[in-house]
């Protein structure tokens, strides 16, 4: 095969990347999207917890565009994020959400564009632990049941031959669909927990934060042509 030959194998096995610019700006999108959305998720919280929620994310997410360093790692930035979010916001949401963008951090340690691959790798670690610091898991009213499905339907797509932007427009899309899927359930984890029955017909606020951050990834990943 000659040079040109191998360089559009390359091309086409590899699909188009996000870099770390692509990044940065998923994070000042998530941190727009998160205070647009602050009311609306605080009036969630109060219906099955002590009405915090979009406060906390969106002072969270004030802090982390303090700290978002200019560097080419994308380990280093989503390190910076996990670190404004633990030292920023109290409550369930700061570490749990420090964990999500920490353990992201760690499996991308030392790159600086990502393939689909390297997002399957990363929203699989962010979801690994987000279940393990909160000892949750699919089906207890939180923040997972965005997470689990997105990655989920990440993966599917991905086996399936779709590019990045197809494999995060259906993440995206299932954790739409989880986010809604948590009104019926009664939540088993966390302040909501202790409504028990009560918590039903609610949507939780954690699962909406978590779906607005995947979409917002998605947003970016379609403005970015990736
Ligand atoms: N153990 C847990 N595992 C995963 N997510 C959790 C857990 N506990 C709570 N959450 C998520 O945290 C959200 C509440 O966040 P927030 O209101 O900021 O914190 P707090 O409950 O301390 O006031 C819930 O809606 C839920 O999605
Ligand atoms: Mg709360």
């Amino acid at each position: 095969m000659d040079r040109a030959g191998l360089l559009l194998v390359g091309e086409w096995s590899e699909g188009t990347m996000l870099t770390s610019d692509h990044i940065t700006a998923w994070i000042n999108r998530t941190a727009g999207v998160l205070r647009d959305n602050r009311t609306c998720l605080t009036a969630l919280d109060s219906a099955i917890g002590d009405a915090d929620h979009g406060n906390n994310m969106d002072r969270g997410f004030k802090a982390v565009l303090e700290k978002l360093p200019d560097d080419r790692d994308i380990g280093v930035i989503l390190k910076a994020v996990a670190m404004a979010l633990i030292s920023r916001v109290g409550g369930a949401a700061g570490p749990l959400y420090g964990t999500m963008f920490l353990q992201a951090a760690k499996a991308l340690d030392g790159k600086t564009e990502l393939s689909a691959g390297d997002v399957e790798a990363m929203l699989k670690a962010s979801v690994d632990g987000v279940a393990i610091r909160g000892g949750a898991r699919a089906g207890e009213k939180t923040m997972l049941d965005s997470l689990i499905p997105a990655h989920e339907a990440f993966r599917e797509a991905r086996a399936g031959g779709a590019d990045l932007t197809a494999c995060l427009a259906a993440a995206a899309a299932a954790a739409e669909e989880g986010m809604k899927a948590t009104i019926p359930l009664i939540a088993t984890k966390g302040r909501a927990s202790y409504l028990g029955e009560r918590s039903r017909g609610h949507q939780d606020p954690g699962a909406t934060s978590s779906y607005l951050i995947i979409e917002a990834l998605h947003e970016t990943a379609v403005e970015a042509g990736a």
